[in-house]
């Protein structure tokens, strides 16, 4: 599997490939940026503009938010974890050891990106394609996605890192209200980014041979 000794037509490919392969996963994180917010937005206004959809669908939404608009994100979560505390639904202890600074670390960064589908808009195209009814709500979410994926990718490509997490529905209402969004657009993702304070952890790979098979390859 000799990736690393190809050759590319267009040099453009190979760091493309360079920055997918250092991409990671970066919890801890401060709340400064290495660029505009501008170009934060740029990166962000791409992926929702030019990351496919099936059907060209476009049923992803997105939502930036920068500094003391990222933080409101995180008191939303620290607020609903501590309510499932107080009634009795996750234990104090793991609360206040694990979960509360692992909160507070991602309140302690730049920016959050947050990904929602809006699987109401599929509603004409499921009729109309009756047949693939049932694919398009997974469509929607693997085209959303690609938009993470890109984003994540493009932010850590800036000198941010960033980490992607998942605390819908606790916060959903909470983040519905605070940004008055539609109803229809239904949380998925919080991409949490920030400039790097500490490195990524350790990661395995699996061996590629049991993941990859090739067929039909000139020597
Ligand atoms: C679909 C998906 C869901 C993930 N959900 C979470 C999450 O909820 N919380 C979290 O801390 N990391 C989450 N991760 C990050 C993975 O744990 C991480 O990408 C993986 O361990 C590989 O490490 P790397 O990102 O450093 O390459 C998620 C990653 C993916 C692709």
């Amino acid at each position: 599997m000799g990736s690393t000794q190809v050759e590319f037509n267009n040099p453009a490919t190979s760091t493309l490939l360079e920055l997918v392969k250092s991409r990671r996963t970066y919890y801890g994180l401060k709340a400064e940026s290495p660029i505009s917010d501008d170009a934060i937005e740029s990166i962000v206004q791409n992926s929702v503009l030019h990351v496919p959809s099936s059907f060209n669908t476009q049923t992803s939404r997105v939502v930036l938010l920068l500094k003391e608009e990222h933080q409101k994100v995180w008191d939303i979560a620290i607020k609903a974890m501590e309510g499932l505390v107080a009634a009795g639904q996750v234990p104090k202890e793991m609360y206040e050891n694990h979960t509360k600074p692992k909160l507070e670390a991602f309140r302690a960064a730049y920016g959050t990106v947050l990904f929602f589908v809006d699987y109401d808009s599929l509603a004409a195209i499921k009729e109309k394609f009756a047949i693939y009814a049932d694919k398009f709500d997974p469509f929607a979410l693997e085209s959303n996605a690609m938009s993470q994926y890109l984003v994540w990718v493009a932010l850590q490509s800036e000198g941010f890192g960033a980490n992607l997490q998942h605390y819908s529905p606790l916060i959903d209402a909470d983040i519905q209200k605070t940004w008055s969004l539609p109803a229809s657009w239904k949380l998925d993702a919080q991409l949490v980014f920030g400039v790097p304070t500490s490195d990524p952890g350790e990661k395995a790979f699996a061996p590629i041979e049991d993941r990859l098979k090739v067929f039909g390859k000139s020597a």
